[in-house]
């Protein structure tokens, strides 16, 4: 499924791999599909995380003084909307200090083509880290909108997230912004007639909501 020259991270990590076939299963109902898409949401932000700027620092051990690092500078996580409400939360375990704002976007679902219905941003300035999540990258016309804004909110450096993407979105979100790294669990087939992901996983946020 995965064609070696498309640029992106390709989380391969077996415990990822295993969570994102069961999540593929139909028979995988909200409430297990719900804990399995937080289990490979953190391999994901493990991975997209693994270079985040760092300071050395000193503390002082009940013996000694002892040099690490820690993490420097600010983090926003940016979910889209809705699906990307359950990759959000796990990355604000791993980074607390970490500000959200929301993208609000639906697919039409005739056309495929996204819309707005939401938007609030914290502030995001050149240093800022920005992580954009959305589990499901199709056309690429809600990650390529959701990049949109919040690059025009000041953002420089931005990674985006997702679970399952297809060909078809990674060339669009690479031609728009080849300055963001891609990290994902898997590039699938292709698009089927309604742009849902061949083999995919189906709707996203109706597996995960019961909708
Ligand atoms: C789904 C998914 C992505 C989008 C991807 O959202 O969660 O946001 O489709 O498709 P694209 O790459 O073709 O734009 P949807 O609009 O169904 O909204 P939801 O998250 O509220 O279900
Ligand atoms: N959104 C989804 O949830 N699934 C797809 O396959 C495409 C868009």
């Amino acid at each position: 499924m995965y064609s070696a020259h498309v640029p992106v991270h390709l989380v391969d990590h077996p415990i990822a791999q295993h969570a994102l076939l069961l999540l593929r299963d139909k028979g995988t109902y909200p409430s297990r599909f719900r804990r399995l898409a937080e289990r490979l949401s953190l391999v994901i932000a493990i991975e997209a995380t693994r270079d985040l700027p760092v300071e050395p620092r000193t503390v002082t051990t009940p013996l000694e003084p002892a040099t690490g690092t820690a993490l420097r500078g600010n983090v926003v996580v940016v979910p889209v909307l809705r699906a990307g409400l359950i990759m959000a939360e796990v990355v604000l375990d791993l980074l607390p200090d970490a500000r959200m704002g929301h993208v609000g976007l639906q697919r039409d679902e005739q056309t495929a083509v996204a819309s707005q219905y939401y938007l609030k941003l914290p502030a995001i300035d050149s240093e800022t880290t920005v992580l954009v999540v959305d589990p499901m990258l199709a056309t690429g016309g809600s990650a390529a909108m959701a990049l949109d804004l919040v690059h025009r909110a000041g953002a420089r450096s931005v990674r985006l997230l997702s679970i399952v993407a297809a060909p078809e979105g990674v060339e669009v979100v690479q031609s728009a912004y080849p300055d963001v790294p891609i990290y994902t669990a898997a590039v699938d087939r292709q698009l089927n007639g309604r742009k849902f992901i061949l083999p995919g996983l189906g709707d996203f946020g109706d597996r995960l909501y019961g909708t």
